[in-house]
């Protein structure tokens, strides 16, 4: 069931030049949401115009009642949603898409890998998986250090390893030559990232033949199936990223 909800704004903080993080909350008890799905946020332009931007979900906190969107200020909207303040109403229709798959037993091995602002679904994820009693292992990748995000919030769910294409924090270079996937074996990744990192990952996963599902970013406008502009080529024909999605195994996938 989706909801059409008027957030109000708790807070915007800036987490480095391109980032902030929105926490939001409502009068009444957010609604069920998975790991995965997305928001669509409105963003007024015009008083007669308005689009809406498809936003994941970083994180759910249930004991403060709070929604929180991770943001890369990229464009017009996402640069309003920077200057939002305290008190300040955000139109959220939500929860959208479909979600990573959760384990059947708890000792399942998951890792999970996020790439620039493909590490907001990760948080919610890992900290769903906590909940399961299984401990995730995250590997997230940046182009620097300043460019990791929200780790002291990862660090407390599981086993936290980093990458930067300039060695200023963890491993040097791309998520795919960390030493973790050379010295461990998973039973299941979860990627979300810029497309030529999900490759790699999805690569590395079909060739140890390892589960792997990834989140795809492509356009999106609509949400809900109906502006067809988000269109995938899959193993079952064209697929909307916005309805069947952005959740996909990589097996669906032409990659
Ligand atoms: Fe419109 Fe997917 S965004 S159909």
């Amino acid at each position: 069931k989706k909801f059409c909800l008027d957030l109000t704004v708790v807070s915007v903080s800036k987490i480095n030049d391109r980032y902030v993080l929105i926490k939001l909350t409502h009068n009444e008890e957010l609604p069920q949401m998975e790991p995965g799905q997305f928001v669509e946020v409105r963003v007024d332009g015009s008083p007669t115009t308005f689009l809406r931007r498809p936003i994941s979900i970083n994180f759910v906190d249930r004991k403060n009642n709070q929604l929180w969107l991770l943001v890369a200020t990229v464009g017009d909207g996402t640069h309003k949603m920077a200057q939002l303040k305290e008190g300040e109403i955000l139109n959220c229709v939500l929860p959208l898409g479909k979600s990573f798959t959760m384990p059947q037993q708890p000792q399942e091995k998951y890792l999970l890998v996020g790439g620039g602002v493909g590490t907001a679904p990760m948080l919610y994820l890992g900290e769903q998986l906590k909940k399961m009693g299984c401990t995730p292992t995250f590997l997230l990748g940046a182009r620097s250090q300043k460019d990791l995000l929200e780790l002291e919030y990862f660090e407390p769910l599981g086993r936290l390893f980093v990458t930067t294409e300039d060695g200023t924090a963890g491993e040097k270079g791309f998520v795919t030559n960390h030493s973790i996937l050379q010295n461990e074996t998973f039973d299941r990744i979860c990627v979300c990232g810029p497309t030529p990192m999900m490759k790699a990952v999805a690569q590395y996963a079909r060739q140890n033949n390892i589960e792997c599902e990834v989140s795809l970013e492509n356009m999106m406008a609509c949400g809900v199936g109906a502006c067809l502009c988000c269109v995938e080529k899959t193993t079952e024909g064209n697929l909307c990223v916005c309805t069947d999605g952005p959740v996909f195994n990589i097996k669906q996938l032409l990659w």
